[in-house]
């Protein structure tokens, strides 16, 4: 566990302390600095002021896997294939990229991009690790994790390489049942989507491209996605098919 800690510190460029027993709070006050603790099974990062931690976990991609994959919202919005290629612009804790990573199988490519660097880290390792959930050992650990600003990263790809590029920002509005991005709360970059973004993003993918968002959302509209409603849901999903503008 130390030569994990300090590798973790080196990678990270963070200052490496031993904890000796001292709860979050104590080493909160003592060190005035975000923690980022190495357990034995996980890495868990506290923000300075925060008692919850941020930690790996499969989240809704336990359970949305276990359903027949061509049914998942996702995955029919977007048309997601076997053997496909998926950029996830906007990784968070990777549950939609797991169940793009599930549905596009050995011969497909998961790439998912996050700017939170702790963040990024912390569930790359995840991913790595994680061994709780057997049917996803390999949709995790075929997960490439870039941590990077999404519009960076898609500048750098060719255009047409990547099948499906999918976008999830935080949403603006509070979703009070989405507990599972506590976490993530008040962490993660609340960074809204642009028009650089989604022209970026049209020039890499070949299949579609698509946003989640929230349903009182404007961007569906503003960015030109054409809104799949999904009624009792708090979230749309919505898609730019450029399979069809190619066919026209
Ligand atoms: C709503 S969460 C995504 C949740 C994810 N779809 C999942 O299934 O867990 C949004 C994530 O995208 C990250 N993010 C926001 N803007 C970004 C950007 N411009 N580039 C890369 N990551 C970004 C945030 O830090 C956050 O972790």
């Amino acid at each position: 566990m130390m030569e994990w800690a300090e590798r973790v510190s080196t990678e990270l460029s963070l200052q490496q302390v031993a904890r000796n027993k001292r709860s979050i709070e104590k080493m909160h006050a003592e060190e005035s600095a975000d923690l980022l603790i190495c357990l034995k099974e996980r890495l868990e990062f506290y923000p300075l002021g925060k008692s919850e931690p941020f930690f790996f976990h499969p989240n809704s991609a336990a359970y949305r896997t276990k359903r027949p994959l061509e049914k998942d919202p996702l995955i029919v919005v977007s048309n997601l294939k076997s053997g496909d290629s998926f950029l996830d612009c906007t990784l968070g804790l990777a549950s939609d990229a797991l169940v793009a990573s599930q549905r596009v199988g050995d011969g497909g490519r998961v790439i998912g991009c996050e700017s939170h660097p702790i963040l990024s880290y912390v569930v790359q390792q995840g991913l790595k690790q994680y061994s709780e959930t057997p049917h996803l050992m390999d949709a995790m650990r075929r997960i490439e994790v870039v941590a990077s600003d999404a519009v960076s990263f898609l500048q750098k790809l060719e255009s047409d390489s990547i099948d499906v590029v999918y976008m999830d920002p935080m949403f603006t509005e509070e979703i009070a049942e989405a507990t599972n991005f506590t976490a993530l709360k008040g962490l993660a970059d609340s960074g809204q989507l642009t028009e650089q973004w989604v022209t970026e993003a049209k020039r890499v993918a070949r299949k579609s491209i698509v946003l989640k968002a929230h349903f009182r959302s404007h961007d569906f509209e503003q960015f030109g996605f054409v809104r799949r409603v999904r009624p009792n849901t708090k979230f749309h999903y919505g898609v730019i098919s450029l399979e069809q503008e190619n066919n026209f």
